[in-house]
């Protein structure tokens, strides 16, 4: 069971306005009721500091008489200046609970009024309770000796007008900040949603018209805005591959075409011949010489279309230890009789210590083949190639030198690429692509192939190509065969 899926939109304002609402309450709560109390505290210590000052005025009242009633003039009096300064009804009572002043008054029909005036009497501490938003406080004193009880009844009405007055404001503000968060979450949520809209219908555009699908431009510097860029980019980068991947079948296709078309006629030519029943041996022999040649070739571009294919599936490559010396040694080897049917003659040099690098044996020994295969269709008759394994850190190398006629400065690069033939070798039956196998697969093994610049001065023409790999140290070395 899962749970409803709202938009974007009313999630982000629940949750605006759900924190504008907690967080206004809280404040609400931390600041009203605190306020009510201190405000009544307040009125309680004002009455009783009200009675306080005149304490001393009561006690002064003489009686009539030795034990006798108080002067009750004073006591009204006096009743008076503390009405004015606790600004409540006072009444004053003697221990009988019977009213002195206000004469003639009834006691107060207040529910509080005598319990608190009998307390004070009976405990001689003050007392106060709150009636409704009536305060009653009672105090014993003393008047000509005899214990009396001074009550005051002070409507503390400004208490709840101040809360109210308060809590109003707060209303009022509440309603403001929560209208406000509304207004900047629709705002918000408006345009993110707007700016997230483009980018969802730019999907569903490259999904319906491929990577030719116009890109989504949000130049927003936040997370939106980088999302976009990184979407463009993606695009852009898939185009580039798929162009690059169009051209490499177009090629692909076309460079298999061409040797094809070369086979099917020469058959169709010996076909006739067989047909017309007069066959030329040395006619046929010819052809079948020349349809053995372009059928070599087309199984040289396949095998060389599968290494490609290969590394672009990024199949991964063994890791282990290769002797690069021995290596160059065994596939010189597999060249010698081309070089003696080409009067070249290939040396390779002893090297001083053993050159161990990490790759995959069958990739390092086809990048070498294919440079040794390069080299001897350069080198002139009765020229020598150099092959050498240099040990070195981080990085071991093979070189394979020619003494033909180079790589003119123009191509240095180009011929790394993919279908790349040289102009000058334009004729011979290779597809360009040995070069851009040999780099793809050294840089698979996080080594290189380039083409070195400046030639020694005993060369002074010729090609140099080296080959670099990660060097194994003794100690890796170890580890790896234990
Ligand atoms: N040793 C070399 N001497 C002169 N040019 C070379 C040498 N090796 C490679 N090249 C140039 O580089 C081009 C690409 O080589 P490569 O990728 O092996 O393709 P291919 O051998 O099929 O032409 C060649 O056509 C040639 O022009
Ligand atoms: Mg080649």
């Amino acid at each position: 069971v899962g749970f409803p899926s709202f938009g974007l939109r009313p999630r982000l304002l629940a949750a605006l306005l759900l924190s504008s609402v907690v967080t206004l309450a809280v404040a609400a709560l931390a600041l009203l009721s605190p306020l009510e109390h201190r405000l009544r505290v307040d009125g309680e210590s004002a009455v009783f500091a009200a009675i306080a000052s005149t304490r001393n005025e009561f006690a002064e009242i003489p009686g009539d008489r030795p034990g006798g009633l108080p002067d009750l003039t004073r006591v009204i009096q006096t009743a008076h200046v503390l009405r004015r300064r606790a600004g409540g009804e006072v009444t004053v009572l003697d221990r009988t609970l019977a009213v002195v002043t206000p004469r003639g008054s009834a006691v107060s029909p207040l529910p509080g009024f005598r319990t608190q005036a009998l307390r004070a009497l009976r405990t001689g501490h003050g007392t106060h309770e709150l009636v409704g938003d009536e305060l009653i406080v009672a105090d014993p004193i003393a008047i000509a000796d005899q214990s009396h009880v001074v009550v005051v009844v002070k409507r503390l009405q400004y208490v709840a007008s101040a809360v109210n007055v308060v809590r109003k404001a707060f209303l009022e503000a509440a309603a403001a900040g929560l209208g406000i968060a509304l207004l900047l979450g629709i705002a918000l949520t408006t345009t993110l949603l707007r700016r997230l809209e483009r980018l969802r219908d730019a999907t569903r555009e490259l999904e319906r018209l491929g990577l030719d699908a116009r890109t989504p431009i949000d130049d927003g510097g936040d997370e939106i805005g980088e999302l976009s860029r990184a979407f463009a980019s993606m695009q852009s980068r898939l185009q580039r591959h798929e162009a690059a991947r169009r051209a490499f079948v177009a090629t692909a296709s076309h460079e298999l075409r061409t040797p094809l078309t070369s086979l099917n006629g020469m058959l169709e030519l010996l076909e006739d011949d067989l047909n017309a029943n007069h066959l030329d041996i040395e006619d046929a022999r010819e052809r079948t010489a020349r349809a053995r040649e372009q059928s070599g070739r087309l199984s040289h571009l396949a095998s060389d279309l599968l290494d490609l294919s290969r590394l672009d599936a990024r199949v991964d490559l063994r890791s282990e230890p290769v002797e690069l010396g021995e290596l160059c040694r065994a596939v010189a080897a597999e060249f010698e009789l081309r070089a003696l049917e080409h009067a070249v003659s290939i040396s390779v040099a002893q090297p001083s210590a053993a050159c161990w690098i990490a790759g995959d044996p069958g990739s390092v020994a086809r990048i070498v083949r294919i440079l040794l295969d390069n080299a001897l269709r350069a080198a002139p008759a009765g020229s020598v190639i150099d092959v050498a394994a240099v040990a070195g850190q981080p990085c071991s190398r093979v070189t394979v030198a020619d003494r033909g006629p180079g790589v003119p400065p123009a191509e240095r690069e180009a011929i790394f690429e993919r279908f790349h033939r040289g102009a000058a070798t334009a004729g011979h039956s290779g597809f360009g692509l040995g070069l851009a196998i040999g780099r793809e697969l050294a840089e698979r093994m996080e080594g290189s192939l380039e083409l070195i610049d400046g030639q020694p001065a005993d060369r002074p023409t010729g090609a140099c190509f080296v080959l670099s790999l990660q060097a194994l140290r003794v100690s890796e070395l170890q580890e790896s065969t234990r």
